[in-house]
């Protein structure tokens, strides 16, 4: 299977690219590194373009003979959407028409698409399926969300095959920490807090401790980017077994571990890995987040044989504290 990876060079899409490379597949990276690191990749398989570049997208589908697109490039940051949304409208909404468009004329029928947990309508308790209420809290939800229905248009309209997957929270150093997260600005969580023991930042800020959850801070289902990286592998090998596999020509996936923890459980499960206290401080709600996120993923196991390696908060959070360390600046 050839396979065009957008944002591959990212910090999920790279971990996939990785995967797939030691399995034997020929992938292709395809990002423009406004975000992604050629570090980040073996030599040679990165094309380095922009998703609104339509003749080089077209070019390559086809050059390239690529049988499955798997489309991580996107604006990832629910903050961020509040306070730019056209940014997200542009980069993940008009540049996804733009490669399906491609696609159907390369006559590229199979995509995996990366969407986000931020798509449901939050629960107070217990896990979300698949089937589970869909309410985008942010911009960023909602550009996923419509990308996802654009995929099922496709579908139908055009004979798309697709794989959507819902990651919850992507955390953790690949590979036991030889690749890892390096977002500028950085917004997520895990990352921020390991900031303290770097010496890079003094306190971590909480946003909120008002929600409806057990210590009133945002609970979140942490999810080892290699245990992502291996339900990618999964999915896509599922296009190629259709007819025994229990998985559909169109099917989505979410992607967790089944356990939530809260912001401050991270930040006590951080202490444990690094020794040390950080000192945190209370701060208002960020704009667009939702009280409790996690994943019901028993549709992946069963259909797809999924099980996380990782399901302790700890292990994680060390891979990432592992990366961290040794790249205190990123790549
Ligand atoms: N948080 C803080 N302080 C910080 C940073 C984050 O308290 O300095 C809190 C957030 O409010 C949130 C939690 O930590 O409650 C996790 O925040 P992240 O920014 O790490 O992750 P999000 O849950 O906002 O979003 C991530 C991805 C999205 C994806 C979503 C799915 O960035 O792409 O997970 O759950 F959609």
């Amino acid at each position: 299977m050839r396979i065009l990876a957008t944002g591959g060079a990212g910090y999920v899409g790279s971990a996939v690219c990785r995967q797939l490379l030691k399995r034997g597949y020929e992938v292709f990276a395809y990002d423009n590194l406004g975000k992604g690191f050629r570090q980040a990749l073996p030599d040679g398989c990165l094309i380095e373009g922009d998703l609104d570049d339509y003749s080089l997208l077209s070019k390559v589908l086809r050059e390239r003979r690529i049988d499955v697109v798997m489309h991580f490039a996107a604006s990832i940051a629910v903050g961020e959407s509040v306070e730019q949304p056209r940014l997200y409208y542009r980069n993940n909404i008009a540049n996804s028409l733009n490669l399906l468009e491609a696609m159907l004329d390369a006559d590229v029928k199979r995509i995996l698409f990366s969407s986000t947990a931020a798509v449901y309508a939050p629960i107070a308790e217990g896990s979300l399926s698949e089937n589970d209420a869909i309410a985008p809290a942010s911009p960023y939800a909602v550009t996923k969300h419509t990308i996802e229905q654009m995929i099922r248009d496709f579908s139908h309209a055009y004979g798309l095959n697709y794989r959507i997957l819902r990651y919850f929270n992507a955390c953790g150093g690949s590979n036991g920490g030889q690749y890892g997260e390096a977002h500028d600005p950085e917004t997520h969580l895990i990352p921020l807090v390991l900031q303290v023991p770097l010496g890079q930042r003094e306190f971590i800020g909480v946003f909120g401790d008002d929600y409806n959850t057990p210590d009133g801070t945002c609970v979140r289902d942490y999810i080892h980017v290699d245990d992502l990286a291996d339900a990618h592998i999964r999915a896509v090998e599922s296009f190629d077994t259709n007819e025994t596999s229990k998985a559909k020509a169109g099917s989505i996936y979410n992607i967790g571990t089944g356990t939530g923890n809260s912001v401050l459980e991270v930040i006590r499960a951080t202490e444990e890995v690094v020794g040390g206290k950080i000192p945190i401080k209370m701060l208002n709600r960020r704009a667009g987040d939702t009280d409790r996120l996690v994943a019901g993923a028993e549709r992946l196991r069963k259909e797809l044989g999924w099980k996380p390696k990782y399901d302790n908060l700890r292990d994680v959070i060390a891979t990432a504290w592992q990366w961290h360390k040794s790249h205190p600046n990123g790549y």
